[in-house]
């Protein structure tokens, strides 16, 4: 058991509050094309804002390396923030030194600002202590509310809590709770579903669920090297062939784990990846030397259709199909359609994260129904594969008055 301090009982008021966020937003031609990261954090801004408190947003966008560069600054994003929160959002062009310090100097109680991106300076990234000290002299007191970027240790996720008073903002403090109550005190039997293209980014994953679940379903293109190594032709079906030890591996660690692991038993098929290609959907042992497998098939929908009548909880990273081109999201977009309708009549808990699986329940229209949607991608996968958290580790440590239990 371990815990972190949340922002219950903490007097902000007149505190310049240092809010590390992930605005780390997807934009296209500098427009944010999607606001869910936004949204997420507008509660947390208004609490410390009503409170009193100086809010001072720190985030980076995207991964800049050569220091400033227009294509990743915040500066649009205090635009879409200032909409969202109806409130004025001043903007400073530089998170450290003289240009910051005299913004922060501007600010009175409840104001908001947010600073340039801290992957301007690349003692942000290295968690150089020069930076962190230089961050730190603009707060008196430091707020995590970036659970999507708390597997980095940098400067503004990690360094900061080890040097100001630190707390987990309210969009961290409800994710930290949702994922250890669906987690790690599921509502029993507990299915996990993992797509995605590749194998190898989610060995660890693989082998942390299996120790879990009750029911592990693999799809996507990562099921065709399982699938390849258990002796079926697969034709141009994208595989990591090396892997094939490993894929025999997991699948006999599973059994040996009372892990019931399900693999397509069909798939629809084309000789290329394209819209408007012919399609055929065909058993798992008839796949064509020249086809390749781009989404479940309608017998392996039924198969997973019914492990989710079989749960009560379903934890769900990565599609099972090329989802991106129609008609191959068929398989993704059923289920997910069919593990909403669960959520909402309470027969299901789902939690599920990951930008491709956010996408595919957006096209689902399955997002608002699912019990928990994380926008975390690579520390959501690193939760799962039972990690600790740099982030969440330094707020751990932090530990002052009033704690929240969790467990990783
Ligand atoms: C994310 O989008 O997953 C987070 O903002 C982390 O971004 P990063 O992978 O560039 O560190």
């Amino acid at each position: 058991m371990s815990s972190f301090p949340t922002l219950d009982n903490v007097d902000l008021k007149n505190k310049r509050v240092l809010v590390r966020v992930d605005l780390n937003v997807p934009m296209e031609d500098g427009r944010i094309t999607d606001v869910t990261r936004i949204d997420r954090i507008l509660a947390n801004i208004r609490e410390i804002s009503e409170k009193g408190g100086k809010v001072i947003l720190l985030s980076h966008l995207g991964r800049p390396k050569n220091g400033p560069d227009p294509s990743t600054s915040l500066k649009s994003v205090a635009v879409e923030l200032e909409r969202q929160l109806g409130r004025i959002v001043a903007f400073s062009s530089d998170c450290v030194g003289d240009v910051a310090k005299s913004a922060v100097g501007a600010l009175h109680a409840g104001d908001i600002l947010l600073l340039e991106n801290t992957r301007f300076h690349k003692g942000e990234v290295q968690n150089d202590p020069a930076f962190v000290q230089a961050l730190a002299e603009l707060g008196d007191v430091y707020v995590n509310d970036a659970f999507s970027t708390a597997h980095r240790a940098h400067a503004s996720t990690e360094g900061l809590a080890h040097i100001l008073p630190a707390y987990a903002g309210r969009t961290m403090q409800f994710e930290l709770e949702m994922l250890t109550s669906m987690l790690a005190h599921p509502v029993r039997p507990l299915a996990a579903f993992v797509g995605g293209a590749k194998v190898s980014t989610k060995l660890e994953l693989l082998g942390n669920l299996m120790r879990k679940v009750e029911y592990l379903f693999i799809g996507g293109g990562m099921a065709n090297t399982f699938l390849a190594a258990s002796g079926k032709a697969i034709g141009k079906s994208i595989c990591e062939m090396e892997l094939a030890d490993v894929a025999r591996k997991i699948m006999a660690d599973a059994e040996a784990a009372k892990c019931e692991l399900v693999l397509p038993c069909d798939a629809i098929v084309a000789q290329k990846l394209a819209p408007d290609v012919t399609v055929r959907a065909v058993d798992i042992d008839s796949v064509g030397e020249n086809d390749m497998i781009l989404d479940i098939g309608p017998r392996t929908i039924s198969k997973v259709v019914g492990l989710l009548a079989s749960a009560r909880t379903l934890v769900w990273n990565g599609p099972f199909g090329a989802f991106e081109v129609a008609p191959f999201d068929i398989g993704t977009v059923t289920v997910a359609k069919v593990a909403a309708l669960l959520t909402k009549v309470s027969a299901l808990e789902t939690i599920a994260g990951g930008g491709d699986t956010i996408a595919a329940l957006n096209v689902a229209g399955a997002f608002s129904s699912f019990t928990y949607v994380s926008t975390a991608g690579g520390a959501f996968l690193e939760w799962l594969e039972g990690k600790s958290l740099p982030g969440v580790e330094a707020l751990q440590r932090a530990a002052p008055a009033k704690m929240t239990g969790t467990e990783g």
